[in-house]
């Protein structure tokens, strides 16, 4: 395992095994549902499981009992999930705020940011992580975000999002590191997307970003997944398959 998660992945490719199961939480979002619809044809794995808070069984990471109810029902299905993608998050609304200055900070949305951004995928790897196979490759992966990064800080703003996005790639490399134990061919990782024209980012100025759609965006995403080998894993890439600074 790498220690910076700035090493780029090889250009060489690795197809994803064939078979199994390919999940992904939070598949009605603009990246969610891109990511759903390309696996979805690209028929590589013999199922391709949605979960979302409007779906059944709906996954909501504000409520630990559905996300159990979901991992039972996935374990119900006896395949093995060799790809598990995190595609949920939120920055503006449903009570968080994307900061200008730190004269808006709030208690109330740094916590539901906290809570949606960064709890709800650390349980998920709670009850999801125990589900993967103890042998052969298999994936999980949760949208973090470049803003998350520490080192690559410039900007500031977006207190709460930035803050929720670099706990969750801490949570995410403590998983890998235990993941290791018991699954070595097994890789987690925490991925930057790029700028995606998504409900997410649409209130926002994008001038000067590259600003990709979620069907680009998904294949990026799923080609940098395809990349990755088990010494990749605790790491933090882009959609080109480049290391991001902690
Ligand atoms: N778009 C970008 O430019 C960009 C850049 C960097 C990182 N990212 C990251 O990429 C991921 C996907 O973002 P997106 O652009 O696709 O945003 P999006 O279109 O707004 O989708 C967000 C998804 O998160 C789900 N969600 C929100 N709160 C939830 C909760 N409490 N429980 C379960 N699901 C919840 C939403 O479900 P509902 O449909 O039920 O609301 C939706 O499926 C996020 O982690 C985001 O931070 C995006």
């Amino acid at each position: 395992m790498h220690c910076l998660g700035e090493k780029s992945l090889s250009a060489a490719t690795q197809a994803l095994p064939e078979g199994g199961l390919a999940l992904v939480c939070g598949a009605s979002g603009g990246i969610g549902s891109a990511l759903s619809s390309k696996l979805r044809a690209d028929r590589r794995f013999a199922a391709v499981v949605e979960l979302s808070r409007g779906g059944s069984p709906p996954l909501d990471l504000l409520d630990e009992a559905r996300i159990a109810a979901a991992a039972a029902h996935v374990a119900a299905t006896g395949m093995d999930i060799r790809l598990l993608i995190v595609a949920t998050g939120v920055l503006e609304g449903e009570g968080c705020h994307a900061e200008k200055s730190w004269r808006q900070l709030d208690a109330h949305a740094l916590a539901k940011s906290l809570a949606v951004n960064a709890i709800g995928p650390a349980l998920l790897i709670k009850h999801f992580m125990p589900l993967l196979p103890r042998s052969g490759r298999c994936v999980f992966a949760a949208l973090s975000a470049r803003v998350g990064s520490i080192g690559d800080n410039r900007l500031g703003g977006w207190y709460s999002y930035r803050a929720a996005k670099a706990a969750l790639n801490q949570v995410l490399r403590s998983a890998a590191v235990e993941l290791k134990r018991t699954r070595p061919e097994a890789i987690c990782v925490a991925l930057h997307p790029g700028t995606v024209d998504t409900g997410l980012t649409r209130a926002f100025a994008k001038r000067g970003l590259e600003v990709q759609n979620p069907d680009t965006a998904a294949a990026g995403i799923l080609n940098t997944l395809d990349r990755l080998d088990s010494a990749d894993s605790g790491g933090f890439f882009d959609q080109h398959g480049r290391g991001i600074p902690w």
